[in-house]
């Protein structure tokens, strides 16, 4: 088993308000673990610090204290140690169209983390390792697919190529922050499904980041609550849903009063 794990973690930013320069805490004092096979769900309102928790994770930051550790060992910032912690650990962003180069074929995209990462290196290898990869994220038949480019594709294709992406270095560690909130909300589910099969499939640890509490509770084990940079609320998905403690999960709850209902109007029911 995998652990990434956020142990004490506090992110200060230096903010510049009316000629002053104030400090904001945008994570303050974070504590939690990831493991493989598991899916944590982080929620909480706008400005919360759950974007910055994807960015520490993601070594897109460094923390101002604390430690990141993975296998119970702190994280490397450079060289091999940082090259090995990229292929265990993946990103799935909000908006897929951003992410990805328009200029580019979907093979492109797919191939290049695959050489990168050692994981194809000749041109067989690396057209069987694309087709698997447009496989695992059911974009068939694959030669078509493989060949467009990314305008050609719908939002929901475009993520499927992000996540596909994400899978190409093997990772053992996917963060997916807001991955649907962007899509059309027919689609929505069927991407979430996809995501809860491969993180089934593959046994990765998913921290899957969202303003919904309806899918949170339904695609994770374990609920983190943040409020202000802190977690404020824990526990399995279930018992932070039906009963919460905390004031602002109340209010988070209250808002999605029927998350079975909400499920049903997600999948178009
Ligand atoms: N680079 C930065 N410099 C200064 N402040 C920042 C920076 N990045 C984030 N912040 C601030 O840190 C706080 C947390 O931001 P963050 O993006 O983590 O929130 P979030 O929970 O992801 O919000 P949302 O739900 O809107 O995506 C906010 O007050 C934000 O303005
Ligand atoms: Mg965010």
């Amino acid at each position: 088993m995998t652990t990434l794990e956020f142990r004490n973690v506090v992110k200060r930013y230096k903010v510049r308000g009316a000629g002053r320069s104030n400090e904001l805490l945008a994570v303050n004092d974070v504590s939690f673990t990831l493991e493989s096979g598991k899916t944590i769900a982080l929620v909480g309102q706008s400005g919360s610090g759950k974007s910055t928790i994807a960015k520490l994770l993601l070594q897109l930051e460094r923390p101002s204290s604390g430690q990141i550790l993975l296998d119970g060992r702190p994280i490397r910032h450079r060289g091999k140690g940082l090259r090995d912690y990229r292929h265990q650990v993946q990103m799935v962003f909000q908006d897929p169209f951003a992410s990805l180069n328009p200029y580019h074929t979907i093979a492109h995209h797919l191939a290049r983390p695959l050489r990168l990462h050692g994981r194809a290196r000749t041109r067989d290898q690396l057209e069987a390792g694309v087709a698997r990869l447009l496989e695992r994220v059911r974009l068939t038949p694959t030669g078509e697919y493989a060949n467009k480019h990314p305008h050609e594709l719908s939002g929901g294709q475009r993520q499927r190529v992000a996540i596909a992406r994400a899978l190409a270095p093997e990772p053992t560690m996917l963060i997916a922050d807001e991955p649907v909130s962007m899509l059309d909300v027919s689609i929505r589910l069927g991407v979430l499904n996809l995501l809860a099969g491969l993180q089934r499939e593959e046994n990765l640890g998913v921290l899957y980041i969202t303003h919904d509490l309806a899918t949170a509770r339904h695609f994770s084990d374990e609920i983190l609550v943040m409020y202000k940079g802190q977690i404020v609320e824990r526990g399995p998905a279930d018992d932070v849903i039906l009963h919460p403690q905390h004031e602002y999960t109340k209010l988070l709850a209250a808002a999605a009063p029927n998350p079975e209902l909400r499920l049903q109007q997600l999948a178009g029911a």
